[in-house]
């Protein structure tokens, strides 16, 4: 069995750009990217936008959370997690001890980012509505695992990283 572990885990809310930023950081690390939608969807082989509607959002929660705790103690490159993988505590708990960056934005730069590549399960009809229910909901959680917080709302997906590698 390979164990590592991950030399940072990004977490923030759908639109904050996680996807983007953790690619970069990987490059700039010269390490391997990782994310656990992308996870779930491998082993499922189904997308996770069909796993909600075919299977209900518990049980992607469970193979999220799952994927989750796999990644965590075998990638050892940068780890991306599903905008609501912290809403499990199992999952909160075991990120307690790891390296997490969690990008924050506002609900204006969210929403334009989501509907710009909308299929988001979670956010279908009104997309700002929804997403400022859900950011609101898990403010408290991305800040609970966070070693630390970049704002990214005026910053480029180059610059996010930059501050990111700072805190390293
Ligand atoms: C979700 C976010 C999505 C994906 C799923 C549920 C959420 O990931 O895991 O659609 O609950 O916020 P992104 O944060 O990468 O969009």
């Amino acid at each position: 069995m390979t164990t590592s572990r991950p030399v940072v885990v990004v977490v923030g809310p759908p639109g904050a750009g996680k996807t983007t930023v953790a690619e970069l950081l990987a490059q700039r690390l010269g390490v391997e990217v990782r994310d656990t939608d992308q996870d779930v969807e491998a082993s499922e082989g189904e997308s996770v936008q069909d796993i909600f509607v075919g299977r209900g959002e518990p049980v992607f929660r469970e193979l999220e959370a799952a994927a989750v705790a796999e990644a965590l103690r075998s990638h050892g490159g940068v780890l991306a997690l599903g905008g609501g993988a912290v809403m499990d505590a199992g999952t909160r708990a075991l990120l307690a001890d790891h390296t997490v960056a969690h990008l924050d934005v506002g609900l204006a730069r969210a929403a334009a980012r989501v509907g710009m590549n909308s299929g988001r399960p979670l956010l279908l009809g009104n997309v700002r509505g929804q997403l400022k229910a859900l950011m609101d909901a898990r403010r408290p959680l991305y800040n609970e695992v966070a070693t630390f917080t970049v704002d990214t709302n005026e910053l480029t997906p180059d610059e996010v990283v930059d501050r990111v590698l700072a805190e390293l």
